[in-house]
């Protein structure tokens, strides 16, 4: 680009900005009165004053300068307040005590506020100069009562029973104009929901059937323009349960449902299921055709004297007093005359050897398979080969290992064994993790591996 185009259109843009500010100018000189307001409603509480912000501003030469207030409600006439030129007021006599302005600020103050002064405020402000400006605002103004804490009700007061019972919770308020109610749970809103709805005010939260994960901490929020109060926390009492029946105990080895205990150890069992009110629990032990009722409460002390050598069935039942219902636990006792911690160690070394066995016995094979292959080249021969040979070959490497898909397989086992008199393990049982497995080929096989 040219110096001179350079210089040509930096002129145009410089002649363009110009042009602006002119226009700016002519604008401010053409509105001249400018009224503002910081807010279009106003909300007010009854009995106290109540002060309507205005701000206005000129650009002329002003030789009189008069402020008009006027009030109107909806289907009504406008009403005249009070005006002022310069800075003396002209109030209208009927309510010269209830409006001030102090001219030639606009603002209005209304003191005393009542719920009447509800409606519209109109200013108007005009300006004698060159000619005659004039500009006007509105505000809405609104009047109420703040609300009072609420308090909440429920009904029934007793509490309900889940699934069977419902609840209705009302918030009452005593005090409080235009009161919108929301109803909070554990300080997040409520929602509404197959069981839980809302009266149309909000003000009644109604719940049918309650159930159990309606516990919590219940609170009524009210709120009008003017304030907002939140209740006292209020938790329905809902009965439930019994719910996640367990049984455990503070020593001895735990699978599944069954205790193995060394001879001569007492053994604390302990019930715990959930449930509002709390269970009440019993204990039940079962032997060949008898169960009898041994102990009530959520404790059971068993020394192993007491229990048979041979294991012994005990049921723990949790009944809810209230709900009527009722939950069971099943699980047995094993005494064992061998230290808990030795088979434990035992069953944890057991179970890398049955991996190692697979694992030899698969690089065996592949070895000797490899072997072949090297020798009965080409291909086409091996092949044939290995069809007619792999079933049978594969097969008899498996009764080795005792055990199918011992690869499959691979992992950590739990097992408990249980020895006779004599301390020879004579049966076991193999827990594996997924429960459809469980499986006792390998335990035939045991005797093999451990031997
Ligand atoms: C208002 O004030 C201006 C100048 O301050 C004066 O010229 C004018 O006469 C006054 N108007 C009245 C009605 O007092
Ligand atoms: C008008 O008067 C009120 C006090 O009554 C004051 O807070 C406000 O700033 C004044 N407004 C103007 C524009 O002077
Ligand atoms: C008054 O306004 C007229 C036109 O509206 C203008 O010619 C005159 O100069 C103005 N006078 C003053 C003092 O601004
Ligand atoms: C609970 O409410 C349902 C539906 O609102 C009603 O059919 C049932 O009778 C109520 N049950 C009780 C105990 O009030
Ligand atoms: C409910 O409130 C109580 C205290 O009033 C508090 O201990 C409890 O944790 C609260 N529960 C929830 C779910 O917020
Ligand atoms: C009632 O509450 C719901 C949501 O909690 C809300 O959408 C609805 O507007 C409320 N109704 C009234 C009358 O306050
Ligand atoms: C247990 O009871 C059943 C019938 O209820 C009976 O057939 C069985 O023989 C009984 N077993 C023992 C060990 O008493
Ligand atoms: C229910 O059981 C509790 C103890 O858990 C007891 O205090 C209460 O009296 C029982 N109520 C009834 C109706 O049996």
């Amino acid at each position: 680009m040219g110096q001179d185009a350079f210089m040509e259109s930096f002129s145009s843009t410089v002649g363009i900005f110009q042009c602006k500010i002119y226009l700016l100018l002519l604008a401010g000189a053409c509105l001249g009165l400018k009224v503002t307001v910081p807010s279009r409603t106003v909300h007010g509480i009854r009995g106290q004053a109540l002060y309507l912000p205005v701000h206005y501003g000129f650009h002329t030469p002003a030789s009189d300068i008069q402020i008009i207030w006027l009030f109107e409600r909806p289907h009504t006439m406008p009403k005249y307040l009070l005006g002022s030129v310069n800075e003396s007021v002209v109030p209208d006599l009927e309510y010269q005590h209830k409006f001030t302005m102090m001219p030639p600020n606009a603002s209005l103050l209304i003191n005393p506020l009542q719920f009447t002064d509800e409606g519209n405020y109109i200013v108007k402000v005009n300006i004698q100069g060159n000619g005659t400006l004039s500009a006007s605002q509105k505000i809405q103004v609104t009047v109420d009562d703040p609300v009072t804490k609420p308090v909440v009700q429920i009904q029934p007061s007793s509490g309900a029973v889940e699934y069977v019972g419902n609840m209705t919770l009302t918030c009452l308020v005593e005090e409080g104009t235009r009161v919108a109610y929301q109803w909070l749970k554990n300080k997040r809103p409520v929602r509404t929901s197959s069981t839980t709805s809302f009266s149309l005010q909000n003000n009644t939260l109604h719940i049918a059937p309650v159930t159990k994960e309606d516990i919590g901490n219940y609170t009524c929020l009210v709120k009008n323009p003017v304030s907002e109060m939140e209740s006292d926390i209020t938790m329905p009492t809902i009965y439930y349960g019994p719910y996640g029946l367990q049984v455990n105990s503070d020593k001895g080895l735990k699978v599944g449902e069954v205790f193995t205990v060394d001879t001569g150890e007492a053994i604390l069992f302990y019930c715990s299921a959930d449930s509002y009110p709390p269970n009440t629990y019993s204990w039940i032990r079962r032997t060949d055709n008898t169960t009898y009722v041994i102990k009530h409460g959520p404790r059971l002390e068993v020394t192993s004297e007491k229990v048979a050598q041979k294991p012994t069935d005990y049921v723990c039942c949790a009944y809810n007093n209230v709900t009527g219902r009722r939950d069971e636990a099943h699980f047995t006792v094993i005494i064992t005359s061998v230290g808990l911690e030795k088979l434990a160690q035992k069953g944890k070394s057991l179970s890398p050897l049955a991996s190692i066995t697979g694992i030899s016995l698969f690089l065996i094979i592949s070895m000797c398979l490899l072997f072949l292959w090297k020798k009965y080249q080409p291909y086409k021969v091996i092949k044939q080969k290995l069809e007619g040979r792999p079933e049978t070959e594969y097969r008899k490497a498996q009764t080795f290992s005792g055990h199918e898909d011992a690869l499959e397989d691979f992992g950590i086992y739990e097992f408990v064994a249980f020895p006779d008199a004599a301390g020879v393990l004579r049966y076991c049982q193999l827990f594996f993790l997924n429960e459809e497995k469980k499986s006792d080929s390998f335990c035939q096989a045991l005797p093999l591996l451990t031997s």
